[in-house]
């Protein structure tokens, strides 16, 4: 249980490349301006800017240097800092777990168990706690399904017993987004465990494995995943890009996200700054191949269109290393939306001079800052398009899904929208 009040800071932590143990990495205050706004303040700690090891939380806002970093944006926390932590599923699990409804953005990322998305870790003392070894195992599952319902339907028991398997659940708490989810662990390494909901309209896991699967056909380095079928329930497994087993346990690769590089923040006056051609400048810069990224970008939003993927907003982006260099991650939470209108939808982000709209013609106005040819852009999005409408059937029937389902995601593939 959670009495004491907010905390105001914490240090912050880091598994550096090719390790499986952190070191701190710097300090994190919140406090406020002479305004009375939040002000959050980060500093890293000189031994670690002289370790030759060290590298920087962030390529956008919080580059290795000794100077005092200060944001007022986000409430206050660095963007890198706010990828690190839960939102809509996580805090939901964390409010329960701790008996109370409103916490501390740091309390937030310090209640977190530390399998969060990335290499950070968060914490009241100077040195870091030894890595977590313990983590659900795929056998888990039907268990945490069960609890996952139970959270959402908000009707958790309140016995001793109960707050135990909670406390299951609260392994996976610190990736974000809204969908349930844990993580679990396997021979092969670990996973993000996505479940059913009981609103779903269709099976959401058998689509999203087949949509990773689709995306991959079309040339998009897209996440690994699994169905494992649990209690009569599918739940998806997805491999997790930013930890790799090792024999001495798990390395972290750093992650940003696509957010956090557009300086942006969910809130709607912010979305302004919600664009793959802002995003594809800064990848640019801060990729170690920029050419590659780049490229890759613009088929994510070939895919995106002709998939009506509206959910591409930029914290379904991501940047990771795994040593010092940055890269695109790879694409992960990729739904089909299946919306009314034939001849006009909109993706989440601006991708051509007609705005958000999911257009051949709009995604290829833009084409030099992706740094592609017009002839070759063209080829990208003519191919896609064929390739889509050729086997998003047999692809998700392949994956298991039914005809009925099938039948009610048709219209999200290929809209004639797209070819206006
Ligand atoms: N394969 C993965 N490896 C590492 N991190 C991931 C992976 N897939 C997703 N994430 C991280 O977890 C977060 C939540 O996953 P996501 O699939 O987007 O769930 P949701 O459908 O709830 O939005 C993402 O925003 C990203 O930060
Ligand atoms: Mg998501």
């Amino acid at each position: 249980m959670i009495s004491k009040p907010s905390a105001t800071e914490c240090y912050v932590y880091i598994t550096l490349p090719g390790e499986t143990s952190a070191v701190t990495a710097g300090k994190f205050v919140l406090g406020k301006n002479a305004r009375g706004d939040a002000l959050g303040q980060f500093v890293y700690r000189g031994k670690y800017i002289d370790d030759p090891r060290a590298v920087e939380l962030d390529p956008v806002q919080l580059k290795l240097s000794k100077r005092t970093y200060e944001t007022a944006l986000l409430g206050g926390i660095f963007g890198a800092l706010r990828d690190a932590g839960p939102d809509y599923w996580g805090r939901r699990v964390i409010e329960k777990h701790a008996g109370k409804a409103q916490l501390g953005e740091l309390d937030y990322l310090m209640e977190c168990p530390d399998d969060r998305a990335g290499a950070l870790g968060f914490g009241l003392n100077t040195e870091p706690p030894g890595p977590l070894r313990k983590f659900n195992r795929t056998i888990d599952l039907e268990k945490l399904q069960a609890l996952a319902d139970a959270v959402i339907k908000d009707k958790l028991p309140n016995d001793p017993a109960a707050q135990q398997v909670q406390d299951l659940l609260l392994l996976g708490t610190s990736m974000g987004g809204a969908r349930p989810k844990a993580v679990v662990q396997d021979d092969d390494g670990l996973w993000i465990a996505k479940f059913s909901r009981h609103d779903d309209r269709w099976n959401n896991t058998l689509v999203e494995h087949a949509m990773l699967r689709l995306a991959r056909a079309c040339g998009i380095t897209a996440a690994e995943s699994r169905i494992e079928a649990i209690g009569g329930k599918d739940v998806l497994l997805v491999k997790r890009f930013d930890r790799e087993k090792t024999q001495k346990g798990y390395t972290r690769a750093r992650m940003v996200s696509g957010l956090t590089i557009l300086r942006a923040d969910e809130a709607p006056e912010m979305r302004r700054n919600w664009s793959y051609l802002i995003l594809v400048e800064e990848l640019r810069r801060v990729t170690a191949e920029p050419k590659k990224d780049a490229r890759e970008l613009f088929r994510r939003i070939c895919f995106n269109a002709l998939i009506s993927n509206i959910d591409d907003h930029p914290r379904n982006h991501a940047i990771i290393a795994k040593d010092k260099d940055w890269k695109l991650s790879p694409a992960y939470d990729l739904t089909p939306s299946p919306q009314i209108s034939l001849d006009h939808r909109d993706i989440a982000m601006d991708c051509g001079d007609q705005g958000r709209y999911a257009n051949a013609k709009n995604i290829l106005s833009q084409h030099p800052r992706f740094l592609l040819e017009q002839e070759e852009a063209e080829k990208i999005i003519a191919d896609m398009k064929q390739q889509v409408a050729a086997t998003w059937y047999d692809t998700v029937r392949a994956c298991g899904v039914s005809d009925k389902d099938a039948d009610t995601i048709r219209a999200a593939f290929v809209y004639p929208g797209f070819s206006l």
